[in-house]
């Protein structure tokens, strides 16, 4: 089995927002969000490199990522962790998945300038302290945060 659960998978699918840290050449931190992350096997993720300078000089560099998936509703998600690489154009990687961004329907896919794939070794949950007592249920979060929103 690999270290990306169904559940895991399922989360990124739906969500697509993760907030991708990088270290930079100076030891500050980066975090940027990327709207194309992707499920590409059991255990790595990907997004389209359309706009992401700091990140991919980072990432070239050697930097090691981590990256948060949290469904904003429910206020839970997914923290993962690992090394990355950065695919070019041409190679088989980065055609396949510009063709499951195109199948996903994105209209941004051919103006990948890359894709940065994570391999994931380590993926944990986060979840909001408002369920640390366990008075609420997540029902009732989703029904909180919606009508926030809607506001
Ligand atoms: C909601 C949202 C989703 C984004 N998705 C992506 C993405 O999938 N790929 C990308 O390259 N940039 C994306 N961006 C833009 C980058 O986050 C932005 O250009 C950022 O400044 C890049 O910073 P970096 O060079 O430190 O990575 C997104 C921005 C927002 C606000």
């Amino acid at each position: 089995m690999g270290t990306l659960t169904g559940e895991m998978q399922r989360m990124v699918e739906e969500q697509r927002l993760g907030f991708y840290a990088t270290v930079n050449e100076d030891g500050s931190p980066n975090l940027s969000p990327k709207g194309s992350t992707f499920v590409l096997d059991d255990d790595r993720l990907f997004f389209a490199d359309y706009r992401s300078p700091q990140t991919v000089a980072n990432i070239r560099r050697g930097s090691l990522v981590e990256l948060n998936v949290i469904d904003p509703l429910v206020r839970k998600g997914y923290r993962f962790k690992g090394p990355a690489a950065v695919h070019e154009p041409g190679s088989d990687i980065y055609e396949h998945c510009v063709e499951m961004l195109r199948a996903a329907g994105s209209t941004l896919a051919d103006r990948a300038r890359s894709i940065v794939v994570v391999e994931v070794r380590g993926a944990r949950a986060v979840i909001s302290p408002v369920y640390d007592d366990g008075t609420v249920s997540e029902e009732e979060v989703i029904r909180i945060y919606r009508e926030r929103f809607a506001g």
